[in-house]
């Protein structure tokens, strides 16, 4: 029994880490199409092609990612009994912050749709920094777990 509890918690971890990488896959590529979307004259036909390539993002990738990364990581820190732990409290938080800058990036992909460039490209670059920080302090935690 408790081996079979062992392999479970194994492929828990599995998915939990494969939908990861998709996510943040994700997360990297949707400010890279906004910013080509954004060098194009507000005008431009191809406009309407960048719309549907980052709805595309959202709605196959990201938002599935979210739930799954989510879920998969609930249920391992449920079965392994960790929400005692100073490391998964920190994890989540960044966690947070990660899931905050997916919703406001769907939200920038709305405005975008209607025609609405709020940031400048530079703004896009430099805003794009945050997945890979908040991936980096993630792993760190989970892998280091120093307190
Ligand atoms: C959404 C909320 C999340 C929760 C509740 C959560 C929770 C957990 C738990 C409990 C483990 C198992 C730790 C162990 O067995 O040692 C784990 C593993 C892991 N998590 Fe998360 N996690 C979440 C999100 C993330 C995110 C966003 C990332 C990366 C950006 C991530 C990366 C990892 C990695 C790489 C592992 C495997 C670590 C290892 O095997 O040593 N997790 N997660």
């Amino acid at each position: 029994m408790l081996q079979v509890l062992a392999m479970l918690y194994l492929w828990l971890k599995a998915g939990h880490v494969i939908f990861v990488v998709f996510w943040m896959a994700g997360l990297f590529m949707l400010p890279r199409f906004f910013v080509y979307h954004q060098e194009l004259p507000e005008n431009a036909p191809e406009n309407a092609a960048w719309v549907d390539r980052e709805k595309r993002l959202l709605n196959i990738i990201l938002w599935p990612s979210l739930v799954a990364v989510w879920g998969f990581g609930l249920a391992l820190a449920i079965s392994g009994g960790w929400f005692t732990q100073g490391w998964l409290h920190a994890k989540l938080a960044v966690v947070f912050v990660l899931s905050a800058y997916h919703v406001w990036m769907a939200d920038y992909a709305r405005h975008l749709a209607a025609g609405r460039r709020k940031l400048s490209g530079r703004h896009l670059r430099m805003v794009n920094e945050v997945p890979g920080i908040c991936a980096a302090l993630i792993i760190i935690l989970v892998i280091l777990k120093p307190f």
